[in-house]
């Protein structure tokens, strides 16, 4: 076993994850999701959340340490999500980081939560290759990044300009009438034909390929499917959940495959490394490792519980400043909620 022991800490949104690894060895996860909280509202409350954060915090990280049978005292360095995310949530980890930080005395490393999408990867397939493209899809974030080093080098070539595409899948599941979170509730009655509706493809015209090549956009698709539901029910006609279930997910999930891959051939990169809750998506992996066969690009796909968010993606991105000799950072770093993936190390 070789490597810093770092204990990560996540609580950009609605979960409370505390993650410990040696290097790139995992030796914990655990994970106190306040989603079961969020489902009466449709959505994630940012107060309920912070609240959340503030009672799951201590039992996590007890957990935590008990399952990677360590003592605090061991460990090398703390890790934590600065942002982006949700102010009040962000605020409970940051704190509670920098009160481990300093009653240990060790290093903090405040990091970005989406270059932690991506570092998480290392725990499972080893050191990224060189300027490997990272398509990061989850209720809050969409975006596609390239990355030269996980410790300084991330570019963001492109995100979405409204909707995440996570924030689709659920706004449409709530006008089918599916329980929230949404996306694997139509994942799984997407049976039906992908062809039946042609729903709009956001921002992949001609027109919008110069500024918007890699750039998302879901809310044309949501307010499609909105709008088809509608007008079937004003005629008095079923709603064939299948069909227009399979037919919205084909939309989301032929965007997102097609621009990642397009991310791949005008950059040169081979690999193509995908993360977020929305990467659990059956259609999404089956169309990406389609396609990217095709084109002789390797995907890296990490497990689904290293997607959705966790301690452990932070806590290997902090072993991997901390092993890169990285800065720490002041005890009175601030969290930022739209911190750009260019910041890896606040
Ligand atoms: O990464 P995550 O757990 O939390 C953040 O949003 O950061 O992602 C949650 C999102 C939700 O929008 C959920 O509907 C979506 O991921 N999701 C899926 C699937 N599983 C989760 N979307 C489509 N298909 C799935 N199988
Ligand atoms: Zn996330």
């Amino acid at each position: 076993m070789s490597g810093p022991l770092i204990i990560g800490v996540e609580s950009s949104c609605d979960e409370t994850g505390v993650g410990i690894v040696r290097g790139r060895q995992l030796l914990a996860n655990e994970v106190a999701s306040s989603v079961e909280e969020h489902v009466r509202f449709g959505g994630v409350v940012p107060e309920v959340a912070s609240r959340a954060h503030l009672e799951a915090m201590v039992p996590t990280l007890q957990r935590a340490c008990a399952t990677a049978d360590i003592d605090l005292t061991e460990v090398d360095g703390i890790a934590v999500t600065a942002g982006p995310g949700l102010m009040g949530a962000l605020v409970v980890g940051l704190a509670s980081a920098k009160a481990l930080a300093y009653a240990l005395d060790k290093p903090l490393y405040a990091v970005n939560h989406l270059a932690g999408h991506v570092a998480v990867d290392l725990l499972e397939h080893g050191p990224l290759p060189e300027g490997c493209i990272a398509l990061l899809v989850s209720g809050g974030h969409t975006s596609l990044l390239r990355v030269d080093r996980i410790t300084d080098a991330i570019t963001e070539l492109g995100s979405t300009i409204d909707d995440a595409a996570g924030e689709a899948y659920d706004k449409v599941a709530r006008v089918l009438g599916l329980p929230y979170p949404g996306g694997p509730h139509i994942d799984k009655a997407a049976t039906g034909d992908r062809r039946a509706v042609a729903f709009p493809r956001g921002l992949t015209a001609r027109k919008d390929h110069d500024r918007h090549r890699f750039d998302f956009s879901f809310s044309g698709v949501k307010t499609a499917v909105a709008r088809w539901v509608e007008g079937r029910e004003r005629d008095g006609l079923a709603i064939p959940l299948p069909d227009v279930a399979a037919s919205f997910q084909e939309a989301v999930c032929d965007v997102l495959s097609a621009k990642a891959l397009d991310a791949c051939a005008a950059t040169g990169s081979r690999d193509l490394l995908i993360g977020g809750g929305v990467a659990a998506n059956s259609r999404l992996r089956a169309l990406l490792a389609e396609r990217a066969a095709e084109l002789g690009v390797a995907l890296r796909t990490p497990r689904p519980a290293l997607c959705t968010d966790n301690g452990a993606m932070i806590a290997v991105l902090g072993a991997e400043l901390a092993a890169a000799g990285a800065r720490p950072s002041p005890l009175d770093v601030g969290a930022d909620s739209s911190l750009p993936v260019s910041t890896i190390l606040c």
